[in-house]
């Protein structure tokens, strides 16, 4: 016998109806999707697609050496003519890499853009932690101004709203810049070496080459020594302060709740000024609880080479979407309308092209090819949760007429079988499942 292959550790199959295990089914993830190309693009938001493979240097010289993710977690391989390439560990450093390639800075002055896809990080695998897992992201380049930063942060409020998602928290934090930061800095440096006995060995380097990276180090003890740092927003310089000021004033203008957080630093180095994360409180998501996260970078396009454009963006997690959409219990799968079922087998052809003919009427139909058993068949109408039955015979064809039989109970209508689609329509509709 040969060998049963797996999946890779960490990367999951999205499958319809209930048929995937951990992962929420397939149509939940549509219903997000769609939900989301909707809303953003009435914020003026175009979609793209990136590769899911670049060049290895631009998250190294973006996301940052000393992260976890580029320092632990790319998957990072040579090609065949022996380039460093790396499946993509996130969304902004792509984008920003195409805004770049594209001159797009030179073609108008404010660029929207969002993007869905996978995205790769070699992590520990826990519930809403994958190997492979799904972003959708936004970004806005060629603002510097605080409206932008609260336009993104509306942007997801409004999508969990239309989501139906409730609970999450937006926690808010301002990183200061290149003017206030080394002075937060220094600081920091001087409260991690007074406790760098109780620093793990990665946070002892980290302390040397990258020392805000200790504060989002997931390491308890290290977590420790971090609650008990300075506080960045101590240290921003006036413009930064004033702007953050004016995030907040916006986010209050638009009824926007959220906790400050000084202490959450994001795990990307590219970020200047403001950064948030949306965080969930249900407990299906155990540690994995942020659902989202992102801020400004003002200096990232420019430090790729690209001209001085201020930028700011964010990635949801849509794993963990949808995991909290499933727990709601709701369906977002459409069940047919019409099955179609067989009385005798002499009926098999024409009911399979009344199938055919239904659905280029625009409705939802299903019938079992493989014919059997009446019995058998509306077990399986059952199973579908389709709206109607509808049983073609001997005597429904010579009488051109059968009986549409609606499946969560009541009468049977008698109709012609040139107008079902008509009488479909027409039947008072049971409440539907959303999306
Ligand atoms: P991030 O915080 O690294 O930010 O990721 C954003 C979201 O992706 C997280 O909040 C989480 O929901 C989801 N996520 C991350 N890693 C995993 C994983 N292993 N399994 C499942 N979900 C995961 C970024 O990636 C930035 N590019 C966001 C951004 C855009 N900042 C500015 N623009």
């Amino acid at each position: 016998m040969s060998q049963k292959l797996s999946g890779v550790k960490g990367m999951n199959d999205l499958l319809p109806g209930e048929l995937g295990g951990e992962m929420a089914p397939i149509e939940t993830w549509q219903y997000v999707e769609r939900t989301a190309r909707e809303l953003f693009s009435r914020f003026g938001y175009g979609e793209i697609r990136t590769p899911m493979v670049e060049d290895t240097a631009l998250f190294v010289r973006s996301v940052g050496e000393e992260t976890d993710i580029v320092g632990k977690e790319m998957y990072t391989f040579e090609d065949k003519a022996q380039r460093s390439l790396s499946l993509r560990p996130e969304g902004t450093a792509p984008a920003a890499r195409a805004y770049i390639e594209h001159s797009v800075a030179n073609l108008e002055p404010v660029t929207r853009w969002y993007y869905m896809g996978p995205m790769f990080r070699y992590e520990r695998m826990k519930t809403g932690r994958y190997r492979q897992f799904f972003q959708i992201g936004a970004e806005a380049y060629g603002s510097r101004e605080a409206a932008q930063d609260v336009e993104l942060m509306d942007m997801v409020v409004q999508l969990l709203e239309a989501l139906g998602l409730k609970e999450i928290s937006l926690n808010l934090n301002s990183l200061g810049d290149e003017a206030c930061r080394p002075a937060f800095q220094k600081k920091l440096v001087e409260h991690l070496t007074a406790h760098r006995d109780a620093l793990c060995a990665d946070c002892q380097r980290r302390l040397e080459h990258n020392p805000m990276r200790v504060l989002d180090c997931k390491n308890e003890k290290c977590q420790a020594v971090a609650r008990g740092s300075p506080d960045i927003l101590q240290f921003l310089c006036e413009p930064c302060q004033a702007h953050f000021a004016d995030v907040r004033r916006k986010l209050d203008a638009l009824k926007v709740r959220y906790v400050i957080n000084p202490r959450m630093v994001r795990g990307l180095d590219y970020y200047t000024r403001t950064a948030f994360e949306f965080i969930a409180s249900h407990p299906a998501l155990g540690t994995a609880s942020t659902v989202g996260g992102g801020g400004r970078y003002d200096k990232l396009v420019k430090s790729l080479g690209g001209p001085d454009v201020p930028a700011v963006g964010f990635g949801l997690g849509l794993d963990r979407l949808t995991l909290l959409l499933r727990e709601g219990g709701q369906r977002y799968s459409a069940p047919p309308d019409v099955f179609i079922a067989v009385a005798d087998e002499g009926s098999q052809d024409e009911a399979f092209t009344l199938a055919s003919r239904l659905r280029r009427e625009g409705l939802k139909v299903e019938f079992d090819t493989r014919g059997g058993s009446l019995k058998s068949q509306m077990k399986r109408a059952d199973k579908t949760r389709a709206r109607f039955a509808l049983v073609l015979g001997e005597a429904e064809r010579q009488a051109g007429r059968a009986q549409l039989k609606p499946m969560a109970g009541g009468e049977p209508l008698s109709v012609a079988l040139g107008e079902i689609a008509q009488a479909v329509r027409a039947a008072p509709q049971a409440p539907a499942p959303q999306g």
